[in-house]
């Protein structure tokens, strides 16, 4: 590396695996968001047939099968890109350093160093994203296949609750695309978030 360079323009380097990732992640989560709008808007799970409904140019699909098909299709893409990504964070040991730690708890608590926060912040809201992504995925598979999991519909209580899990974790995967982008770039600058997609 050219260390004439400041550190704070060298690029940053993320393995190649972490950028598939990535960019699999975000098109994927797209693809399940706006397919499950289609299917939401076909029935809301808020008033019925004649209830709350999301405008149609966030939905995609077309009408409710088409959107079914869009989302069966997705779910594959997804889930299996974050199966990938558990199984290379595990080999490779990055799960040991990556996400939010004691230290990072105690920054938040204690430190004044507004950086350190940042940081911690940041470790805390990609951490905290994966069990709302597993939870999509587990409430999911109650709806794809209720008769096979009766018992993840029994665990959310009656079908109707299972819905509004399955579709809470909309809004929030939206809001956290948000924080994550902005933490991201109060942490690293545009050349950490570069460094993630290319
Ligand atoms: C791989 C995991 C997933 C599976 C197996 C899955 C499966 C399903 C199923 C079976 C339905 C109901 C379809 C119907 O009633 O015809 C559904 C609806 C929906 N899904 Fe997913 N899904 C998954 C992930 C996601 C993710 C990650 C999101 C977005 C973050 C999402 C958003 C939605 C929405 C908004 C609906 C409509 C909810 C409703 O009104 O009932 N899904 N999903």
């Amino acid at each position: 590396m050219d260390s004439s360079i400041s550190p704070f323009l060298r690029p940053i380097h993320q393995a190649l695996f972490a950028k598939v990732f990535h960019w699999v992640n975000l098109v994927s989560l797209l693809l399940m968001m706006t397919s499950g709008i289609q299917i939401y808007n076909a029935n809301p799970v808020f008033g019925g047939r004649g209830g709350l409904q999301i405008p149609p140019i966030f939905a995609l699909g077309g009408w409710l099968a088409g959107g079914r098909h869009w989302h069966f299709a997705a779910m594959w893409l997804f889930a299996l890109n974050l199966l990938f990504y558990g199984v290379y964070i595990a080999i490779t040991r990055r799960w040991k350093h990556r996400f939010v730690s004691g230290k990072d708890v105690k920054a938040l608590q204690v430190s004044n160093n507004q950086k350190r926060k940042n940081y911690a912040w940041h470790r805390l809201a990609y951490t905290a994203i994966i069990p709302i992504l597993l939870l999509a995925i587990f409430s999911g598979a109650g709806m794809y296949k209720p008769a096979q999991f009766y018992w993840i519909v029994d665990c959310f209580g009656d079908w109707q609750a299972l819905r509004i899990v399955h579709f809470t974790t909309v809004p929030i995967v939206i809001v956290f695309a948000v924080v994550h982008s902005l933490l991201g770039l109060k942490v690293g600058g545009s050349r950490l978030q570069e460094s993630m997609f290319w």
